[in-house]
């Protein structure tokens, strides 16, 4: 549900002689089922790892292997591929086509389409460790950085070769977030922004607990899309089970008045913040230190206030700093976001139902009415992700309104 960021993208992938190449198959099945137009370069190398017809038959379109087809379309192939692709992706990259592209070298017809082409390229370095680690590869890479293109570096774990360090090809997770910032206008560029997800625990004794059905999903989503744009994203997190999105500095907190101490933390820095989390209003007023027996439980818990983030931002708010709110409600939906909007000083609050069928909490997909001082707009029922995009949209209009950069 909702737009990928990759229909229509035209992303050439250059595959290289590395082990790794079959995990690169999967990608490009994963890109064209996002209805992204994939062409594959294989270097002669690749070729005996996967055969060129994997890469055909995944893509749905021709494979490139050599420069000097004579076909009419082949002639010129170095040329046309890279001519008009949105972005080039090299994976996995040996230490060979980095060395090459290292010195400017065009010997086959994929060092040749990257010398050729003015689209962005990103390297993903898949090797031994120790080939990883040489000087030399090392030098290598740092030139290709110097001459601006993007180094997704490897992880470390077990590899092929039954050794483990670094060296170990980028999960797709980690690759798909690059190429989509590669893709995306960078409005966000030189902000840095704050995002708040998931719920809060409010501990009762060591295994009990208040909490509530947040499950991030709306908040990892904000941050995802604003790394997507460019920003530096800080992500104060509740406990969720999912994943750090990519590039993204994540604050794991688990109560109310440690998010409020995280979030103040930052939020001085940040000049857009936006708190998607469900914080718990209230706790246990006594935290027992041991398990209390079930015939000792006082059936009537006492409850004490936790801090209002946000109102606490909404009165720290600075000059050109912007405030985005989430609420849930089951009616009077722009009502009750336009009172919040005024009593916490917010620019921007996004209200979701959660009366209604597959919004809000827990889902994949979200309808949100946004609430500012100039009116409403109901966004449509999407994914979150793509709620997210809409989003950072209007957020970055706002900030191009707005006096000064925080
Ligand atoms: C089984 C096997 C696995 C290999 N895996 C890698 C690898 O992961 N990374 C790498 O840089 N070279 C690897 N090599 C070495 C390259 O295939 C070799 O350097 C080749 O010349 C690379 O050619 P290319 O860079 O034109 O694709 C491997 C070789 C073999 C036989």
């Amino acid at each position: 549900m909702g737009q990928t960021v990759f229909a229509g993208k035209k992303i050439v992938i250059g595959v290289c002689g590395s082990i790794a190449a079959f995990k690169v198959a999967g990608w490009v099945s994963e890109l064209a089922k996002e209805e992204a137009m994939v062409s594959v370069v294989m270097t002669a190398s690749a070729t005996e790892f996967v055969t060129p017809l994997t890469f055909a038959a995944l893509s749905g379109n021709n494979v490139h292997t050599g420069m000097f087809g004579t076909g009419k379309e082949d002639v010129m192939t170095h040329i046309s591929i890279g001519r008009d692709a949105d972005v080039i992706l090299i994976a996995p990259a040996t230490a060979n086509v980095i060395a090459r592209l290292a010195n400017g070298m065009a010997d086959d017809l994929l060092t040749t389409t990257i010398l050729a082409t003015r689209a962005q390229v990103l390297v993903c370095p898949a090797m031994n460790s120790r080939m990883y680690a040489h000087p030399a590869t090392r030098r290598n890479l740092q030139t290709l950085k110097d001459l601006g293109y993007g180094i997704i570096d490897p992880e470390s774990g077990m590899m092929a070769c039954k050794e483990e360090g670094d060296g170990r090809l980028a999960e797709w997770d980690t690759v798909k977030e690059h190429l989509a910032k590669s893709i995306t206008p960078q409005a966000l560029q030189g902000h840095k922004v704050l995002v708040t997800a998931g719920p809060t625990r409010e501990p009762l004794d060591p295994a009990r607990f208040l909490s509530n059905r947040s499950s991030g999903k709306m908040g990892y989503a904000l941050a995802r899309s604003a790394f997507r744009r460019g920003a530096e994203v800080i992500l104060v997190s509740g406990p969720t089970a999912l994943p750090c999105p990519p590039g993204v500095t994540r604050v794991n907190v688990q109560t109310a008045e440690e998010m409020y101490e995280a979030v103040l933390t930052h939020a001085g820095a940040c000049s857009v913040i936006v708190k998607a989390a469900a914080v718990a209003d209230y706790r246990p007023e006594e935290l027992h230190e041991h398990k209390v027996k079930k015939e000792n439980i006082d059936v009537n818990l006492l409850l004490a206030k936790n801090p209002d983030i946000l109102l606490e931002l909404g009165k720290r708010k600075k000059t050109g700093q912007l405030l985005i709110g989430f609420a849930a409600e089951s009616r009077n939906l722009a009502e009750e976001g336009l009172k919040k909007l005024r009593k916490k000083n917010l620019d921007l609050i996004a209200v979701n139902d959660i009366g209604g069928d597959n919004t809000g909490f827990e889902g994949e997909s979200n309808q949100v009415l946004l609430v500012s001082s100039s009116g409403t707009e109901i966004l449509p029922h999407t994914s979150k992700l793509h709620t997210a995009d809409l989003l950072w949209e209007r957020i970055t209009s706002l900030l191009m309104q707005s006096p000064q950069k925080a």
